[in-house]
């Protein structure tokens, strides 16, 4: 056999030529010591705070987060169980910072802290990833919040009205209703376009699926994500999953329907976070720190954990219209002990937030159910948002309300009271009764505004308050029967005009005289 000379000579050369430098010149450390969760590694110098970095090889190869950089090693806090990371292992640089799938697709889905669906129903096809961490939009891209996010329970649409893009805490004892509050706002959303992200942080994994299951039933998982970190999760799922959250959420806000970045012709969609609940990622948060040997501050939580929930809430926004005027509405919840609002995590919440919607045991033990005490609970950019009808309506309950309770108080010690006290003890406790609503029934707010009216107008003054709520229910259902156009009316006017009103008022005339006619008479009759 011939060679020729030429003929390998070109070889060699087109083999140097297809020589392309494939050096790897990813960085790699080595774990020095691992345990609860944390590793420590040397040899990482050029890693980013939040880095994602890969640890150990092979099959067992698992995520980790760059979360605390020293002089000497980087604290990495491990995504998943630390049981397969040895010392020695190598950590490798991504280059990275950590961020999730997002997308359309994830609408409907179960997933975890990082994105991943365990609802078993297969992959979700996503369309790009955001980072956990995103800075939120300055003042310039912002507009002021003005539509309303009707939560469909009385008492707060009256009251404590939330507009999109606010930020409203919702805070009580244990068992107090708080989750009810946030799944009725969600079950409120179906038909409006309001996609809701539900993130359950800390809680029991049974829990979680009996919220699944609740908004499945009443048709609310079509629009809505559920980021669950249970009570069984290591700690970082834990201080991750409201990001998450926030994460999948800015897809939305940020993009129209047809998936396509938001502008000036193309409105971003807009979006509810559920964050359930905030004392349980901050509890994460202080494991996590203390473990990386972070300075414990009050109460033993880090002095940034405040910056934490503040770094959180303010993504939640209204955006320009230039931006596509999208918005993220987040409804941060926060467990108190007994009570005790002055504790650090509770304080700081409410000073990040835009109001708060106090829950109490001793409303909801004697069954003022939402258990709201609208005395102390506010929302402070609400207002704006609210429509004109239930502005109108409402004006007065607030006050109301306020003396009828210090009156109630100071009348326990005394039996005779005038005319005009006795009035307005029986109004104060009709309104009370008004503002009681079932779970899972939240009502529109047309028909919050006619229930509101009649009992402002005086129209429930005469019928027991033990039977007050039966009336609204079937004073309502006599509405939507003999009267839809005025509901209609109000709905797209947004105003309650005064044809309106002599329509409800012949209408409930009406009514009640058939209600007390049949409550009046003899049972069996
Ligand atoms: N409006 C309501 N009417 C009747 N029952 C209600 C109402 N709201 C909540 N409940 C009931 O009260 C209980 C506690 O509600 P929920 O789980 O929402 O409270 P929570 O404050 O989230 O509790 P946890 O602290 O355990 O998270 C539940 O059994 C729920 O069904
Ligand atoms: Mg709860």
């Amino acid at each position: 056999m011939d060679i020729r000379a030429e003929e390998i000579s070109r070889i060699i050369r087109s083999q140097i030529e297809g020589f392309d430098a494939q050096v790897d010149v990813a960085e790699v450390g080595t774990v020095i010591s691992v345990g609860d969760g944390i590793a420590r590694a040397y040899g990482l110098e050029k890693v980013m705070a939040g880095e994602l970095l890969e640890l150990g090889g092979g099959a067992e190869k698992l995520m980790g987060l760059a979360f605390n950089l020293e002089e000497d090693n980087v604290g990495i806090i491990i995504l998943g169980s630390s049981d397969a990371i040895k010392e020695g292992d190598l950590v490798k640089r991504t280059g990275k910072i950590m961020s999730i799938p997002v997308g359309p697709a994830f609408v409907g889905r179960v997933v975890n802290a990082l994105g991943e669906p365990i609802d078993g129903k297969g992959p979700i096809q996503s369309v790009g990833t955001n980072p956990i961490e995103q800075i939120a939009p300055g003042i310039v891209d912002r507009k002021s919040v003005h539509e309303p996010m009707q939560t469909g329970l009385k008492s707060i649409d009256s009251l404590i009205p939330i507009g999109r893009g606010q930020r409203e805490l919702i805070i009580g004892d244990r068992q107090t209703g708080k989750t009810a509050v946030a799944v009725d706002t969600i079950i409120n959303q179906k038909g409006n376009g309001v996609i809701c992200i539900y993130v359950a942080i800390g809680q029991k994994a049974s829990t979680v699926a009996q919220v699944v299951k609740t908004l499945e039933q009443y048709g609310a998982m079509e629009h809505t994500i559920i980021v669950s970190a249970t009570a069984s999760d290591p700690a970082p799922m834990l201080f991750l999953a409201p990001m998450t959250g926030a994460a999948l959420g800015e897809y939305f806000m940020w993009h129209g329907k047809d998936g396509k970045p938001a502008g000036k012709d193309n409105p971003g969609q807009h979006v509810l976070c559920v964050y359930d609940d905030l004392s349980k990622q901050a509890a994460a948060y202080r494991e996590i720190s203390l473990l990386v040997r972070r300075p414990p501050g009050r109460e033993a939580y880090p002095g940034d954990v405040f910056y934490l929930h503040s770094r959180l809430l303010e993504r939640a926004c209204k955006l320009s219209d230039a931006r596509g005027a999208g918005s993220m509405t987040a409804l941060p919840v926060i467990e108190t002990q007994a009570g005790d609002v002055s504790a650090y995590i509770p304080t700081n919440v409410i000073s990040i937030t835009d109001g708060q919607i106090f829950l109490e045991s001793d409303l909801f033990n004697s069954g003022v159910r939402p258990a709201v005490n609208v005395g102390i609970s506010v929302s402070r950019v609400g207002g704006s948002a609210q429509i004109k009808a239930m502005k109108s309506v409402a004006g007065t309950i607030k006050l109301d309300l306020a003396q009828y309770r210090e009156l109630a108080a100071f009348s326990q010690f005394g039996s005779d009271l005038d005319k005009g006290t006795l009035a307005q003890l029986n109004r104060g406790a009709r309104l009370v009764e008004i503002l009681k609503q079932a779970q899972y029934k939240p009502i529109p707010v047309e028909e919050q505004v006619a229930s509101i009216w009649a009992a402002t107008t005086g129209f429930v003054d005469d019928v027991p308050v033990s039977e007050v709520r039966r009336f609204e229910v079937e004073m309502l259902d006599h509405l939507r029967v003999n009267a839809p156009e005025v509901l209609r009316g109000i709905r797209e006017t947004k105003a309650l005009s005064d044809d309106a009103k002599a329509a409800l008022k012949s209408q409930v005339a009406s009514f009640k005289e058939g209600f007390l006619a049949s409550m009046n008479a003899p049972a069996g009759a």
